[in-house]
């Protein structure tokens, strides 16, 4: 996407460094950091400097190249590979990426790692650059359907957290449809949840609208409930981190109370996600889906940018008080109205995933 006129991915190779934007420094400043080592990239995936479900597993993707020239060993190589899968547990593109570079270079052989890893890592980014684009396509034919319903007036869309195209590598997955009926001249206004505790909503995703010259509004994280009630929401899309092959939607901590209040107001709750993000090995999504938990300072602290321009941390609880940081729910099947992948619309539920997505087994 475009940051002052000029069109940027979220990860790359730059000779023989990963190049992210630092998400931790937006929408303050926009810099992008080099990732010159595993190590590295592990740190900037656990430290949230790369986030988003797309964007660390094509992270971890290019991250694999470093591992692939540090490694003189098929024991090394592994090893490092599990560094980057231990460094976030929920969204489950990155531990896929990891996978899927290994199992290239198993085919391919060990001496041929290198390149085998630098090809792998680029068709990954590139396909979830495609995959979104095509999300893009499948949700607008649905803000279309709503528009034509209610002529003279925006489609009123609320999102949570930051799904958009810094969780991904380019377009993202639940703005993409935002994006593409904004290109295609159908006004919609997007509601920003927050999105405590990070702010990925207040901080990324209004960043990124604005960019785009998308309108939007921002808003605390429980307000969602009160604007469905008064017919101020047309429809909800979230992204997700990691969807059971039943369709239990794992997502940024909020999101199964906005689909409990969109369901009890009859407002449309669509998941939009690349089918990377599906995971055919749980079923139970809320048994069985791994919540990351992090460091109560997100909780306890708040970061923002003082009136000098300084950027500042500043603590919002007393001293001593406890705090808790789940960072992810999960989102039953039941509650959602359809997932939009890049191959289309689907029910949240077994048989239509696997029609879709042409899964047998
Ligand atoms: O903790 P984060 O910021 O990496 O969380 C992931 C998310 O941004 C959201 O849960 C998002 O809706 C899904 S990622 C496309």
């Amino acid at each position: 996407m475009r940051v002052a006129g000029e069109h940027h991915r979220t990860v790359r190779l730059a000779g023989d460094v990963v190049r992210v934007i630092d998400q931790r420094l937006l929408p303050w400043r926009f810099e992008f950091l080099d990732l010159a080592s595993v190590d590295a990239a592990a740190h900037a995936i656990r430290e949230m400097a790369v986030r988003g479900a797309g964007c660390i597993g094509a992270t971890a993707g290019f991250a694999m190249t470093l591992a692939a020239r540090e490694a003189d060993s098929w024991r090394e190589l592994e090893k490092l590979a599990g560094l980057l899968k231990a460094t976030r547990p929920t969204a489950v593109n990155l531990a896929w990426a990891v996978d899927r570079q290994i199992e290239a270079i198993r085919e391919a052989g060990f001496d041929r790692r290198v390149e085998t890893a630098v090809m792998t890592a680029q068709a990954i980014a590139d396909e979830d650059a495609a995959a979104c684009e095509a999300i893009g396509r499948h949700g607008l034919d649905i803000i279309r359907a709503i528009a034509a319903r209610n002529p003279g007036r925006p489609v009123n869309i609320l999102t949570h957290c930051n799904a958009g195209w810094l969780a991904f590598v380019d377009t993202g997955s639940a703005t993409a449809p935002v994006y593409a009926a904004h290109a295609a001249g159908i006004p919609v206004h997007v509601w920003v949840d927050e999105t405590r505790p990070r702010n990925q909503g207040a901080r990324l995703t209004a960043w990124e609208l604005a960019q785009e010259g998308v309108p939007h509004t921002v808003i605390a994280d429980n307000t969602g409930g009160h604007l469905m009630q008064h017919a101020l929401v047309d429809m909800v899309i979230t992204g997700a981190d990691r969807v059971s092959r039943a369709g239990d939607v794992a997502n940024k901590i909020g999101t199964y109370l906005k689909a409990l209040a969109a369901r009890d107001n009859g407002v449309p709750f669509y998941v939009a996600l690349p089918s990377s993000t599906l995971d055919w090995s749980l079923r139970d999504g809320v048994a069985e889906t791994p919540i990351e938990q992090r460091g109560e300072g997100e909780v306890t602290h708040l970061e923002g940018v003082t009136s000098a321009g300084v950027v500042e941390k500043v603590r919002v609880v007393p001293e001593g008080s406890p705090a808790a940081n789940y960072a992810f729910d999960v989102t039953p099947a039941r509650l959602v109205t359809g997932l939009i992948t890049e191959r289309g619309v689907c029910a949240a539920e077994e048989g239509a995933i696997r029609a879709l997505h042409g899964k047998t087994a």
